[in-house]
């Protein structure tokens, strides 16, 4: 047993994608494990963690800005840990430019934390190896620390698209999708820390394809219908997708199974077919309507968002404009937009770039149109019943918030007995970003 006292502490700082959020909590129950106790903030932690974001130049430079505030104002002795995107991408070079951090971990590679706080062996080590069927049988062996309803699980990892402004081939890998048994056996442990709601995640999660127990590959449906037969298992969502693995049974499966929410992020970048060969995308607008339509045809509300790139090099005047005119037809709830950012040792990377007075004129014109739609399809709520997962206290006090199920934060008058519970509400008023209501009897 650890005495109080003595019992050092950790802090881990997460950026980027829900991926480096799961992968956190990972590294949390590693630290547990090893009798470590979490701290707040990073000053007084003995371990400080920073788990990085490589997929745009600002992200990057984040983690060096962050990185010298912790060096200097951080405890004597303390250890600093870059994991992540970042320490894949950079390595041994984050030590060159930062010689006080004690390990670089890359995302494939941090089970061997594990190792490292045994040994208490440090000093200016750099893993970056893609060991990830070690990397989910190491973690599999940690006793879980979960206290949300709510939950991440990484089931798929890595591209093969290569897409010609993404860095993610080359941080996470190529594709690897985890074993049925395995993803099974870990939602049914989250199961019984009362986790009602899962998010599976991949950086390509519909090109899941893991193998179940007889060997025989599974498609994501096929994942999905296993998932939801686990006795606590009340909503199921997915993310990212890619339009190209939008197979007939994924689509089918959000008109059959009741327990997949009806939310879909689907992110198409562009909405003009030169811009979209350009970036290697492999599909047209046309085939991503085709699927919006198909989706609609089985789940007619379902609520749809996107990511979009703005100023990819070569985008003209009218590809702009054919992403505006995208965006009008498809109608989406919400979308993340963002200048493109080139990414060294991309196809992408030294390919001429558009006048950053363009970029920022288009991307605040593409912003306006879907803070628009935004709303519009919020409005759309007032009156209407949503199914609404309590998972936390409120903004003020006497209140409570939680997820509709079409991926919307929603605020109702309640006291934390409700916490945990999936109740009806009835919506009163509509912000862009959330929406207020009252229970609704049932
Ligand atoms: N520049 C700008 N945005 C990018 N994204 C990925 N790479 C870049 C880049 N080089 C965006 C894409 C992706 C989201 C996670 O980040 O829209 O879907
Ligand atoms: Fe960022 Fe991509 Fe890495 Fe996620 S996978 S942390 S989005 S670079």
């Amino acid at each position: 047993m650890v005495s109080k006292v003595s019992q050092k502490s950790f802090f881990i700082k997460t950026f980027g994608c829900q991926m480096n959020v799961y992968d956190s909590d990972k590294m949390k129950d590693i630290f547990i494990a090893n009798g470590l106790k979490e701290e707040t903030e990073f000053k007084s932690a003995d371990y400080v963690v920073l788990n990085t974001c490589h997929i745009r130049e600002k992200a990057t430079e984040k983690t060096f800005s962050d990185l010298g505030k912790i060096n200097k104002k951080g405890k004597q002795d303390q250890k600093i840990i870059v994991a992540g995107c970042v320490a894949q991408a950079e390595g041994e070079l984050i030590q060159k430019r930062a010689p006080y951090v004690d390990l670089v971990i890359g995302p494939q590679s941090i089970h061997a934390l594990d190792r490292f706080l045994k040994k208490s062996e440090f000093e200016n080590t750099s893993i970056t190896e893609f060991d990830v069927i070690e990397k989910f049988d190491t973690l599999n062996q940690f006793k879980k620390n979960h206290s949300q309803k709510s939950a991440f699980v990484t089931i798929q990892e890595g591209c093969d698209k290569f897409c010609h402004f993404c860095v993610v081939p080359y941080t996470r890998g190529a594709e690897f999708s985890r074993t049925l048994d395995d993803i099974a056996n870990e939602i049914r442990s989250l199961v019984d820390l009362g986790v009602v709601e899962f998010s599976l995640l991949g950086q390509n999660v519909n090109a899941y394809h893991g193998h179940n127990t007889l060997g025989q590959s599974q498609s994501l449906a096929d994942l999905i219908n296993h998932i939801s037969l686990i006795n606590g298992v009340e909503r199921i969502t997915y993310s990212t997708s890619h339009p190209i693995n939008m197979t007939d049974d994924l689509i089918n499966l959000h008109g059959s199974n009741s327990k997949l929410m009806p939310y879909l992020h689907l992110p198409v970048q562009s909405g003009s077919d030169h811009v979209l060969k350009l970036m290697n995308r492999k599909h047209t607008r046309d085939f991503y309507f085709d699927i919006i339509e198909r989706v609609r045809k089985v789940k007619p509300d379902i609520a749809l968002s996107s990511d979009f790139i703005i100023g990819f090099p070569g985008e003209t005047d009218q590809d702009f404009e054919d992403t505006l005119d995208l965006i009008k037809r498809v109608k989406y709830m919400n979308s993340y937009s963002f200048k493109y950012s080139p990414r060294p040792g991309t196809p992408a990377a030294d390919k001429e770039l558009i006048d950053d007075r363009i970029l920022d004129e288009r991307l605040n014109r593409l912003q306006d149109l879907i803070n628009q739609q935004q709303m519009e399809y919020n409005q759309q709520f007032v009156k209407k019943t949503v199914q609404v997962l309590i998972n936390g206290a409120g903004k003020h006090d006497g209140q409570v918030k939680g997820k509709s199920e079409f991926n919307q934060s929603v605020a109702i008058e309640g006291t934390q007995e409700i916490i945990g519970k999936i109740i009806p509400v009835e919506i009163t008023n509509v912000y862009r970003h959330s929406l207020v209501g009252k229970q609704a009897t049932l």
